[in-house]
């Protein structure tokens, strides 16, 4: 009885406790305010519930305030901002309809950072209305201000856009500040999308090659006048007509110019949650402007979305951001004499021509951009009778199948020196390792072996490091109200680049963790098979309360980096009390089973591939990246291989951020795995990247040697590994080729290349120096070996 009686009364409180969370009301009257720390509740909710308008978060204590969708529980799509870049406060901030008819939103200090300028005095209400319009209306029912009149990114059914009104896209995805990307009517009457950028400005669609009349606008009709009904149906007073495909119905729709500079129609499927473009107007998403900056190069694959690359020869003026572009690493040459080009099949950059000339032979093309000293490059296309475009400056780079042109870059005769040197390309945000191929020189035959360097393209244009940056600043600008506990939400934006699995999904992936293929220092990895049919290495952490923080460590520093020596991380999961990792999963396994399980052999041009590979990952770690990092575990069981053997450093569980100085950390405790940790652990000096040269140098004896030198520690304690080394140094000194040569693996019977060898034992040496200050860095390193490296990294480059 008093049990029944207990859950009636609990039903009555969550009755009631539903029910003001109902009560949320669509229209309001003066007077009326919400503080932002009630950000969980909206201001206004429209009838039907579809909107909702409040504060909305963008960041750690910055909000908004802004009209938005809920598709489920948890995802909400913003429609419209008031503020859109100028958040407020997480704390003391307020949006309040004023006895004076203004909506007003004012900042901690009091300051009014936007107000609907409404001053009549018989403004009564403000409501969200089922179109998902916020209005203020008069005491006779006539509106006298409406969020529809000042539109963000999105177009609602029935919202117009109008003369003199614009769309303008967000700087980047999920993300509400304002973009460089507009939809507009321009003074020709005619809708057009526009990139208005820092540095230029370019319009992009409708095809701006043709003219309106070719694009199917009209230029006659002046109303200026652009609306998308709730059908899916979007009609301009230009002539410009689309329908969605899913056309009908009563979906949810909306028109968004998104932050790749793409106008896209959604439909809201509700079953789902999701949205369904239902429309876009650019298919080829290179196709809009102003993406990978000035000389960047665009591509696009359904796989990897749009990558930005700079061209050969050149790198990235701004590592973190693709719209400052890239810049020539050589100086051009206004003699024709010492200027050559070369070529780029499919390529082309839209604009910025010199001239314009139809039925001209490539010859003729050639000699027209000699003579010519501002003349950078080309376009030619053979369609008839040859059209040719030569450039002064190249913007809106794209390289795409189908382009039936090609691209010719001016360059210096002698420049190859320059184009080579792969490691300033390396760029530490989200970037792909790509080998570029330049086809050998129009003019003059010498230059057969041009050697293209290493060029990293950067996927999607704004990258996580934006995003960190983004969260760094607003946590500067407002931490003096509160120091966040926790780094965590910044790397939960962060990953928004990586895919998110549910456990459920990895245990499937895994067959139940069946396949064991490995055992890091912080969890055990498996075998797994991806829905997509990718085959994956999924990291499983042991325990969560103990490596939590090593898990957001890894994933800290793995989502900074990408090099082709570092393993590559796909997506991960952090449901409840489980943490893992999914990479991507190497062919051969690691480093130590090669070396030191008898049934395998590696050949000595394996050895050296992999000694030079981990230097490279090891070099980018340590030098290329915003913050340094300092991997700490440097062993053969955390250096996958390839297919191919390319190496691949794996496990950043115990990796530490450091600050670009170079200035160290100091630890309490010792990381890493005995026989392989440098002296400087034991003696509790400042840590620097040096440990990781010091355990490079264990590997790398072992590379030669075939078998644990790192054993010989644990036997006898620290003074072998300093015999060894003496032993090492000693041959060394000696010069006796017998002698060096015995301290070659056995099992490559006789079979390598001395000068490499010599070259692997000096580094080995000189990084296991006892003094971490006498020990080279890992570019160092990396210089000394690559000078031995006689693998012909570039011979597609001279078909
Ligand atoms: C929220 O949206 C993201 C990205 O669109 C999606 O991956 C996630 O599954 C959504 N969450 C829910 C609960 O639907
Ligand atoms: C309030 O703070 C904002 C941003 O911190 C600042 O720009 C503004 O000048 C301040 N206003 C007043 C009245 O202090
Ligand atoms: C406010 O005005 C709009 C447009 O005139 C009208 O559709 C709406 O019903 C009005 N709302 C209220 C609460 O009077
Ligand atoms: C101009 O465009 C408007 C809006 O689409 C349309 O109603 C009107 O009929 C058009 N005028 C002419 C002359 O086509
Ligand atoms: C919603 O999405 C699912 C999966 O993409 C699809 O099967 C279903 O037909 C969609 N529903 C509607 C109404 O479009
Ligand atoms: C261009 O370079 C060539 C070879 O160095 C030289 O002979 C020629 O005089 C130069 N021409 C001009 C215009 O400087
Ligand atoms: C180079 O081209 C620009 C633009 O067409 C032109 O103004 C200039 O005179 C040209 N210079 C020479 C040397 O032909
Ligand atoms: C263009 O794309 C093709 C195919 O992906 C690639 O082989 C080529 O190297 C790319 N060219 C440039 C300059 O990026």
């Amino acid at each position: 009885m008093a049990y029944m009686f207990f859950s009636v009364i609990l039903m009555q409180l969550l009755f009631s406790l539903h029910n003001t969370k109902a009560q949320a009301q669509f229209s309001l009257n003066k007077g009326s305010s919400l503080e932002v720390e009630r950000h969980d509740q909206p201001f206004l909710v429209s009838e039907d519930q579809t909107f909702s308008c409040g504060f909305y978060p963008i960041g750690k204590n910055a909000f908004t305030f802004s009209i938005w969708i809920s598709t489920n529980s948890i995802n909400k799509t913003v429609v419209w901002t008031a503020n859109r870049d100028s958040p407020v406060n997480g704390y003391g901030s307020q949006v309040s309809f004023r006895r004076d008819g203004n909506l007003v939103i004012r900042d901690v200090n009091g300051s009014v950072v936007w107000s609907t300028s409404t001053n009549s005095l018989d403004a009564s209400t403000i409501s969200l209305l089922n179109t998902g319009n916020l209005v203020i209306n008069n005491t006779k029912g006539n509106s006298v201000w409406q969020s529809f009149g000042s539109p963000t990114d999105t177009l609602l059914p029935y919202q117009p856009l109008t003369k003199g009104k614009k769309i303008i896209s967000a700087m980047a995805k999920g993300e509400v500040s304002s973009g460089y990307y507009s939809l507009y009517f321009d003074s020709d009457n005619v809708l057009k999308l526009i990139y208005d950028g820092p540095v230029i400005s370019s319009i992009y669609w409708p095809n701006p090659g043709n003219n309106a009349f070719q694009n199917g606008r009209t230029t006659y009709n002046s109303s200026r006048l652009a609306v998308l009904d709730e059908t899916g149906l979007f009609i301009s007073s230009d002539g410009f007509t689309v329908s969605a495909s899913d056309l009908g119905g009563s979906n949810i729709r909306r028109l968004t110019l998104d932050s790749d500079g793409n106008l896209r129609m959604y439909s809201l499927n509700k079953s789902h949650g999701s949205w369904d473009v239902s429309w876009e107007a650019l298919p080829k998403p290179c196709d809009v402007h102003g993406l990978c900056g000035q000389n960047g190069i665009c591509q696009y694959s359904p796989s990897q979305g749009i990558t930005c690359s700079c061209l050969p020869g050149y790198e990235m003026n701004n590592r973190n951001n693709w719209n400052e572009g890239c810049k020539p690493k050589f100086t051009y040459s206004c003699n024709a004499t010492k200027s050559h080009f070369v070529e780029f099949p499919q390529v082309d950059f839209y604009g910025f021509d010199l001239s314009y000339s139809q039925q001209i032979s490539f010859h003729d093309c050639v000699k027209l951009c000699l003579q010519n000293c501002t003349c950078i490059g080309f376009g030619y296309r053979l369609t008839g009778t040859g059209v040719c475009y030569p450039k002064n400056a190249l913007f809106n780079g794209f390289n795409s199948t189908n382009f039936p042109g090609r691209f010719y870059l001016r360059v210096p005769i002698h420049s190859n020196d320059l184009i080579l040197n792969s490691h300033d390309n390396l760029d530490c945000t989200n970037v792909t390792p790509h080998m570029v191929v330049g086809s050998p020189s129009m003019f003059g035959t010498s230059q057969n072996n041009t050697k293209w360097s290493y060029i990293f393209i950067f996927v999607g244009v704004f990258g996580a490091l934006e995003t960190v940056l983004l969260v760094i600043g607003w946590w500067y600008l407002l931490r003096d109200r509160e120091v966040p506990k926790s780094i965590e939400e910044g790397y939960k934006r962060l990953l928004s680049q990586f895919r998110r699995f549910t456990y459920g999904e990895l245990k499937e992936a895994t067959s139940n963790f069946k396949e064991e293929i490995g055992r890091g220092s912080s969890g055990v990895v498996y075998r797994g098979v991806l829905d997509d049919k990718r085959v994956v290495a999924v990291k499983k952490l042991n325990d969560v309360t103990q490596e939590e923080e090593e898990f957001w460590a890894e994933v800290n520093v793995i989502g900074r980096i990408n090099h082709m020596n570092l393993v590559r991380m796909f997506g991960l999961c952090s449901e409840r009390k489980h943490r893992l990792l999914v990479y991507e999963h190497m062919e051969n396994r690691s480093l130590d089973k090669f070396l030191f399980e008898n049934d395998m052999t590696l050949q000595w041009s394996q050895r050296f591939k992999i000694g030079l590979g981990v230097a490279k990952g090891l070099a980018y770690l340590h030098h290329e990246c915003l913050e340094w990092v300092i991997h700490c575990d440097v062993k053969p069981e955390n250096i996958l291989l390839a297919r191919d053997f390319e190496p691949k450093i794996a496990d950043f569980g115990l990796a530490k951020l450091s600050k670009r100085d170079g200035s160290g950390f100091n630890t309490s405790y010792m990381r890493g795995t005995t026989g392989y940790m440098a002296p400087e652990w034991a003696l509790h000096l400042p840590i620097t990247g040096k440990v990781d040269v010091y355990s490079y140098g264990v590997v790398l004896l072992e590379l030669v040697m075939g078998r644990r030198v790192s054993d010989w520690v644990s036997s006898d304690g620290e003074g072998r590994m300093r015999s060894i080394t003496g032993d090492v140094r000693r041959v060394l000194e000696g010069g006796d080729e017998l002698a060096i040569t015995s301290l070659v693996d056995v099992k490559l019977q006789g079979q390598f290349n001395n000068e490499q060898l010599v070259i692997m034992l000096r580094v080995a040496a000189s990084c296991l120096e006892e003094e971490r200050n006498r020990r080279p860095t890992m570019d160092e390193v990396v210089k000394d070996l690559i000078a031995f490296d006689e693998r012909d990294d570039y011979s597609l480059s001279s078909n």
